[in-house]
C-alpha cells in the first residue's frame, strides 16, 4: 500500500515525521514543487520522498492536508481516483481570520469528497493538532487517541491499520455523517481533545 501526502505544512509534515519514525514510506506535494521541499525531506530521512501533487495522488491511500480555500486548487485536474483512498485531514477553517467557511448545511468531508470523484474517503487525522500527530502516541501509559470515519468499511480498516502501526489507538466512529460532524472543526464535540485510551 503505497502512501501520498498532498500538503506539506504543519499537518501533512506531522503526518510525514510520523511515518518515518515508523519507517513507513510516503511520498509528499506542496504547491510549490519537490524541490522547495528539500529541507523537509532531509529531516525525515529516506522513507519520505517528495514528489509533484501528481504523484503523490498516485498512491494507494493519499492524505490530503491542504487550507480550506485552497483544496479545490490542490485537487483539480488529477487522474480519475478510481477506488483509491483519500484521508481527509481538513479542516472547514482557516488563518488569518479563523472564520468558519460556509457549508451550507453540509459536511466538510461531503464537500471535500465531492472534489476527489471515485476515491473512497476516511476522515482522520483532522481532529488532533499538528504536533500531537508528530509526537509520540504513547501517553500516560496508554496510547492517544484517533478516530477515524467513512462509508467504506475496507477503506476504513485500512486506514486503522495505519493509525495502529503509528502507535496511536484508533476508534471508528461510523459513518462519515456520523464521525464527520462529530470530529469537524469548528463544531464537532471530540475536535481538540487530547484523549488517551488505556488497554
Ligand atoms: N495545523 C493544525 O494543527 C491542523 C490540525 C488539524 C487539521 N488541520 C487541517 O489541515 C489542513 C492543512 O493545515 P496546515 O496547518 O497543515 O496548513 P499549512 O501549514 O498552511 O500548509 C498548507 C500546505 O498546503 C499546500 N498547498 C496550498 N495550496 C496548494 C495547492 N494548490 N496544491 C498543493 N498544495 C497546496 C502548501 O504548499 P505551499 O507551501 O507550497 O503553498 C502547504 O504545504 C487544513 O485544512 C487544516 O484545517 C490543521
Amino acid at each position: 500500500m503505497s502512501i501520498g501526502i498532498i500538503g506539506a505544512g504543519n499537518i501533512g509534515a506531522a503526518f510525514a515525521r510520523a511515518l518515518a519514525r515508523n519507517g513507513i514510506s510516503a511520498t509528499i506535494a506542496n504547491s510549490r514543487g519537490p524541490e522547495t521541499l528539500t529541507n523537509l525531506t532531509a529531516e525525515l530521512g529516506p522513507h519520505i520522498t517528495a514528489v509533484t501533487i501528481e504523484e503523490a495522488a498516485g498512491a494507494d491511500m493519499v492524505l490530503v492536508a491542504v487550507p480550506w480555500s485552497k483544496l479545490p486548487a490542490a485537487l483539480s485536474g488529477l487522474p480519475d481516483w478510481a477506488g483509491r483512498i483519500v484521508i481527509d485531514a481538513n479542516n472547514p477553517i482557516e488563518g488569518p481570520h479563523f472564520q468558519p467557511a460556509e457549508l451550507n448545511g453540509r459536511l466538510s468531508s461531503e464537500i471535500v469528497a465531492d472534489l476527489v470523484p471515485g476515491a473512497r474517503l476516511v476522515k482522520a487525522f483532522n481532529h488532533l493538532l499538528a504536533n500531537l500527530v508528530s509526537g509520540d502516541p504513547r501517553a500516560e501509559g496508554g496510547a492517544r487517541v484517533l478516530f477515524y470515519s467513512g462509508d467504506d468499511i475496507k477503506a476504513k480498516a485500512e486506514v486503522a491499520d495505519l493509525i495502529t502501526r503509528l502507535g496511536f489507538a484508533g476508534i471508528d466512529l461510523g459513518p462519515l455523517k456520523l464521525g464527520g460532524a462529530l470530529t469537524q472543526f469548528p463544531g464537532g464535540p471530540l475536535t481538540a481533545l487530547n484523549l488517551v485510551k488505556f488497554g
